[in-house]
C-alpha cells in the first residue's frame, strides 16, 4: 500500500485520528492547529484537518520541526504547508508541535515524514463566564475557552546573546523539573480510553485525579490547563468538552445545613448531561475538595461537622455513581491532604503530587516573569536572560559582586530567598516567584524608567525586606 493511501486510513480510537504506518515509522509528533474563531463552518473546518493531517504527514514532506515550534511563524511556513499554505493562511492562527513520543534521538529536531503526525484542529471559545443555571454551585465553560489560552504551554522565549549561535530557551508559563505535564495528558487520556473501552460497568478505576501539594505550586492552573488540553487532543471523539468549576467554598457556608443535599443534586446534574449526550465530554473540577472530604474520623459531632460529614457521604456516593459514566472525569486539588477522608483517597484514580519548584524551575519561573516586564515595555533591557546553565557557570565564577552578568544576580537573589529566613515571602512556590518581579518594582520604583539593573537590585532589596520584617 503506498503511503499515501495508508495515511488516509484513519480510525478512530480513544479520540485520536490513528494513522496507520509502515512499522519502521514509530515515533509520533503531535501538532495542533489553532483555527481562527470567525471561521465558523464546521464542516469545512473537519476538512481543514483533514488537509493539513494529509499534508504534514505526506511522504515527500521532510520539513524539520522541534517541540514548541510554531509551524506558521517559520520562515518556510509556505514549504511545509505547500499549497494549503496560502489558501489558508488567515485562517490558521497557529500550528504549533506540542509534543513528541517515540526513541529518544540526539537532537530535537524532528523530519516529518520519518514519523507519524497526529493533527488536532480547534477553535476557542470566548462566550462569558457561564452561571450555569442547571448547578447554580458551579461556573461552566466550553472547552477550548480563550480564558485558559497559554496556561498550560504559553512559551516565553529567552535568547542568549552570550553564544555565537544565538540559543534560544523555551519557557513553558508552567515549569516543572519532571514532564509532569506531559504526563498527566497521557494519564488522563489513559483514564478516558479505559472508561471508554470497558463500558460502565467493569471499569475497576475512579475516573477521579487529585493534585495535591503546597499552596501556590500550580495545582489549579494546571487542572485549568489540563481540561483545555484534553478538549483539544480528544476533539475527535467529544464534539465538546465542558468545564465545570465546582465552588466548594459556597457549599458549606452559602448552602449551610444542606451542603449534602447540594452536592447530590450536583452528581445527579451531571449524569443526566452525561447521559444525554454521550459525544460531550464533561470535566469537573472541584479546586480545594478538603471543604467536602474532610477526613470523618476528625470530625466531631456539632452541627457544623455533622453539615461536612455528610457532604463527604454525598460525594463518596456521587463518585461512585459516576463511576458508570464514560465521558467524565474529575479533577480535584489540595492543598490539606492528610486531612482528606480516607475513604475519598481510596477512590482517587490517581493520586499526584505537585511539588515547590527546583532550583532550574525557580530560575525559569523568575525569569519567565522578568522577561514578560521586558516584552510589556515595564523593565527595559539590551542585554538577555541567560539559560540556567550558563547562569550557574557565571554565578560560580564570579558571584554576584558589582558588575555581576544578570544570570549570577538572579541566582543570587534565588540563593536569598532559599536561604532559611527568606521562606517569609510565601516560600518558594510558583506562585511567590511569579509575583516577585512585578511587587518590588511596584515598591520601590520612583521615576518611569526601570533598567534591568535597577530591577534585579529592586527584587533583591524586596526580598531582604521581607527577611528583615518577617
Ligand atoms: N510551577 C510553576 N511554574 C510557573 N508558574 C507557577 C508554578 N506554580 C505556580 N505558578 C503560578 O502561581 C500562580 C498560582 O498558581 P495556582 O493557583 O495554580 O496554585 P495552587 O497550587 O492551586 O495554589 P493553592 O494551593 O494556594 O490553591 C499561578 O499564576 C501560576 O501561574
Ligand atoms: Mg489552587
Amino acid at each position: 500500500m503506498a503511503k499515501q493511501e495508508e495515511f488516509k486510513e484513519l480510525s478512530e480510537d480513544g479520540g485520536f485520528a490513528m494513522v496507520l504506518c509502515p512499522s519502521t515509522i514509530i515515533s509520533t509528533i503531535f501538532i495542533e492547529a489553532r483555527i481562527s474563531k470567525d471561521w465558523s463552518d464546521i464542516c469545512e473546518s473537519s476538512q481543514l484537518q483533514e488537509a493539513l493531517q494529509a499534508r504534514l504527514s505526506s511522504p515527500d514532506n521532510s520539513s524539520v520541526v522541534e517541540v514548541g515550534d510554531d509551524i506558521m511563524a517559520n520562515p518556510d511556513a509556505s514549504i511545509t504547508l505547500g499549497q494549503l499554505f496560502e489558501t489558508y493562511k488567515d485562517i490558521i492562527q497557529s500550528l504549533k508541535v506540542v509534543e513528541y513520543v517515540g526513541i529518544e534521538t540526539a537532537s530535537a529536531c524532528y523530519t516529518l515524514n520519518t514519523m507519524t503526525v497526529r493533527l488536532q484542529a480547534y477553535q476557542l471559545y470566548d462566550t462569558a463566564r457561564e452561571e450555569d443555571s442547571t448547578i447554580p454551585q458551579a461556573e461552566t465553560s466550553l472547552l477550548p475557552h480563550v480564558r485558559f489560552d497559554g496556561q498550560w504551554d504559553e512559551y516565553v522565549d529567552i535568547q542568549s546573546t552570550h553564544t555565537t549561535s544565538h540559543i534560544e530557551l523555551t519557557l513553558a508559563r508552567l515549569v516543572f523539573e519532571s514532564d509532569l505535564k506531559g504526563e498527566l495528558i497521557w494519564m488522563m487520556t489513559n483514564i478516558l480510553r479505559f472508561s471508554q473501552k470497558s463500558g460502565a460497568d467493569s471499569r475497576d478505576v475512579n475516573p477521579l485525579i487529585l493534585l495535591y501539594g503546597p499552596p501556590g505550586t500550580g495545582k489549579t492552573t494546571l487542572c485549568q490547563g489540563l481540561a483545555q488540553k484534553i478538549s483539544i487532543r480528544l476533539n475527535s471523539t467529544y464534539k465538546q468538552t465542558k468545564l465545570i468549576q465546582i465552588k466548594t467554598a459556597n457549599l458549606l457556608s452559602k448552602y449551610y445545613s444542606e451542603s449534602a443535599k447540594q452536592v447530590d443534586n450536583i452528581f445527579t446534574t451531571i449524569a443526566r448531561m452525561c447521559q444525554d449526550d454521550p459525544k460531550r465530554f464533561i470535566c469537573v473540577m472541584i479546586d480545594e475538595v478538603e471543604s467536602i472530604a474532610f477526613s470523618r474520623e476528625h470530625s466531631t459531632y456539632n452541627g457544623e461537622a455533622q453539615d461536612s460529614l455528610r457532604a463527604t457521604n454525598s460525594l463518596l456516593t456521587g463518585l461512585d455513581r459516576a463511576k458508570g459514566l464514560a465521558n467524565v472525569i474529575f479533577l480535584c486539588t489540595s492543598n490539606m491532604v492528610s486531612s482528606l477522608d480516607t475513604a475519598f483517597l481510596d477512590r482517587c484514580g490517581l493520586r499526584i503530587a505537585v511539588n515547590p519548584p527546583s532550583s532550574a524551575s525557580q530560575y525559569a519561573i523568575l525569569c519567565g516573569r522578568i522577561q514578560k516586564l521586558i516584552d510589556r515595555g515595564h523593565i527595559t533591557s539590551d542585554r538577555s536572560l541567560p539559560l540556567y546553565d550558563e547562569a550557574d557557570i557565571e554565578y560560580r565564577a564570579d558571584g554576584d559582586g558589582p558588575g555581576a552578568k544578570i544570570g549570577a544576580q538572579i541566582l543570587a537573589i534565588l540563593g536569598l530567598i532559599n536561604s532559611g529566613d527568606a521562606q517569609l515571602i510565601g516560600g518558594i512556590s510558583g506562585r511567590s516567584l511569579t509575583q516577585l518581579p512585578e511587587l518590588a518594582i511596584l515598591r520601590y520604583l520612583r521615576g518611569e524608567d526601570c533598567d534591568i539593573d535597577l530591577a534585579l537590585a529592586f527584587i533583591k532589596r524586596f526580598v531582604l525586606s521581607q527577611e528583615v520584617n518577617g
